[in-house]
Formats: structure tokens, C-alpha cells, sequence
């Protein structure tokens, strides 16, 4: 089993990315841990704690940074509502949020156990930069970060930016410069991961089921891409979670990518050096490409489990 780590900001996405990882037999999920992003931190956090809940996995949950490291937060409510939920309501949870930070955590999950750990992130990148701020010696304990975020082409939250990247950038140029062996999943992979409205409908979703929150979370996603022009509902945070459990799900190139922090339209944006023209190293393992129809058998069998 695959030791990870799960940072995000539930999120409609998120709650089906969760579900998934915590059915999957490959993954061995040691703690979940929010950020302010798609909602603010409060929301995020209580979010977790319903979905572990709700699944009912005895999972450490904690709560990480209220903010990007520079900036104010920009939501992302116009996608994932008021509560962050989309249309679902869950009940208030039956666990507790850890005291520890999230930044804590990692570090007690891994550095401070001689252990290694493989973070997945979807959500911004905030509580990484300040655990590696913090303790610079977790560059040797995270052995790889997978991270739904970036584009090498165009953005979702601007033109020129994807949304977990444009919601803390300054987190996310320490991230990809700290060395850690990274798998970006972004948008060029995850808009091709899309479920149609027949995949959906063949999962069977029994009340108080994870394929029933699940499912109900892909009913809304899909409307809202089949209005963008999307063949059915784009599973982005999910991506990352299967290239975790099945990497042969993806197709990766190495390059160097860095993120603008002070574009005047290009913000948030990473900068994927495709031609090599700056020779620096390679930093990243860029998804660019994903088996849909794999993916989503992926998808529908964790949804039996
Ligand atoms: C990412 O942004 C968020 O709104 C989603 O949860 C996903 O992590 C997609 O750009
Ligand atoms: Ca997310």
C-alpha cells in the first residue's frame, strides 16, 4: 500500500477525489488536511470532517492555512457553492479536526518518523510552502508530490491560469523549486478525463453510500461542464488520485516549468519550458494525456467498494 497524505479544499471535486482514495485498496491514506480555496478555511475544514465522516474511516483530519501566503483568498463559491458542497448537505460530522496544523502534520507523519510520504494536493498549494518554510528538511522525507493544478496551455480561472495555482502562486513557485519530484495533473490532463452522463448513470449510488455522495457531486459537475462545452462532467481533482493509484493511467513528459507570481494577465500561470529553451533541468513530470476509458472503469469500480 502506498503511504499518502491528502491536502485539499472540499470542494465538489475534492468529495469525489476523497471517496475514491479512501475505497482504493492501493492507497493507505494517513491523514486528510484542508486549505482555504475553493471555500474559505473554516468551510473547507468542516467539509473534511463531514466527508470522513460520512465514510465513516477513522482518518486524522486537520485544518491548514486560512489564506495564501501573500495574498487575500479568491474562492472558487461560483463552482462549488455556498457551502462548498455543490447541492449536497451533510450531516454535521462525528469527529474532531486534529489541533495540529496541517504543516504539523506532515511533518510528524513523516520527517519526525523517519517515514516517507507521498502528498497528493488538490487544492492551493498554501499549506506545503509553509511546511516547507517551516521544516526544510521534509525536501528528503516528501517523496513525491502529485498535484491536481496548472496548465500548460490555457487557464479555468483566468485566461492564462488554473485555479489552484492562481489562488496562491507565490506558495506554488516554492513548491515546484523545492526539489521534490513532482507529477502535475493539470488541466491538459483533466480535460480529458471526463464522465458522460451514461457512466454516471451506471453507478449504482445506494443512500448513505460513497457513490452516493459521490454520484451526486458528478451530477452537478456535469452540468455545470456540459454548459462549458465539455462532453460530460471533467473530473480534475479525481485525476490526481488515479494517477496515484494506477500511474499508467497518464501519460507524463519531463520538463521545467516555473509559475509567474507578478504577470499582469498571466498570474498563477506555469510555465512549462516544452522546447527546452531555458536548459534548466527538468522539474516536473507533466500529464499530458489520460486513458479515459480506463480512468473511468477506475472510477465506477471504486465506486462498488
Ligand atoms: C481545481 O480547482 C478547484 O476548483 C477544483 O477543486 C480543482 O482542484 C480545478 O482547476
Ligand atoms: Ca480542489
Amino acid at each position: 500500500k502506498h503511504a499518502v497524505i491528502i491536502d485539499c479544499d472540499p470542494g465538489t471535486d475534492d468529495t469525489i477525489a476523497l471517496v475514491m482514495a479512501l475505497a482504493s485498496e492501493a492507497l493507505d491514506v494517513k491523514a486528510v488536511t484542508t486549505v482555504a480555496g475553493n471555500q474559505t478555511a473554516d468551510k473547507t475544514a468542516l467539509n473534511g470532517l463531514k466527508i470522513v465522516s460520512y465514510l465513516k474511516k477513522e482518518i486524522p483530519v486537520a485544518k491548514g492555512a486560512d489564506k495564501p501566503i501573500m495574498r487575500p483568498l479568491v474562492t472558487a463559491e461560483h463552482v462549488h457553492g455556498e457551502t462548498g458542497l455543490g447541492p449536497v448537505t451533510l450531516p454535521e460530522p462525528s469527529i474532531e479536526g486534529l489541533d495540529t496544523p496541517a504543516w504539523d502534520l506532515f511533518y510528524q507523519l513523516s520527517a519526525a518518523k523517519n517515514e516517507k510520504i507521498h502528498l497528493i494536493t488538490l487544492g492551493p498549494l498554501s499549506n506545503v510552502a509553509i511546511a516547507l518554510m517551516k521544516y526544510p528538511q521534509l525536501r528528503d522525507y516528501i517523496t513525491h508530490i502529485t498535484m491536481m493544478g496548472g496548465s500548460m496551455g490555457y487557464g479555468n480561472d483566468t485566461p492564462a491560469a488554473e485555479y489552484n495555482i492562481y489562488a496562491d502562486p507565490e506558495a506554488a513557485r516554492m513548491v515546484f523549486e523545492a526539489g521534490i519530484p513532482i507529477t502535475m495533473v493539470g488541466l491538459d490532463c483533466t480535460h480529458q478525463a471526463w464522465l458522460t452522463r451514461e457512466e454516471i448513470d451506471t453507478i449504482e449510488a445506494p443512500e448513505g453510500s460513497g457513490a452516493w455522495l459521490a454520484k451526486a457531486m458528478m451530477n452537478h459537475i456535469h452540468a455545470f461542464a456540459t454548459n462549458y462545452g465539455f462532453p460530460g462532467a471533467v473530473m480534475h481533482d479525481p485525476s490526481a488520485v488515479a494517477a496515484v493509484i494506477d500511474p499508467t493511467l497518464i501519460e507524463t513528459k519531463d520538463y521545467y516549468v516555473a509559475v509567474e507570481t507578478k504577470g499582469k494577465h498571466t498570474t498563477g500561470k506555469t510555465v512549462v519550458d516544452v522546447m527546452g529553451v531555458t536548459k534548466k533541468p527538468a522539474n516536473v513530470a507533466v500529464a499530458v494525456g489520460i486513458d479515459r476509458e480506463r480512468f473511468v472503469q477506475l472510477v465506477q469500480e471504486l465506486m462498488k467498494a
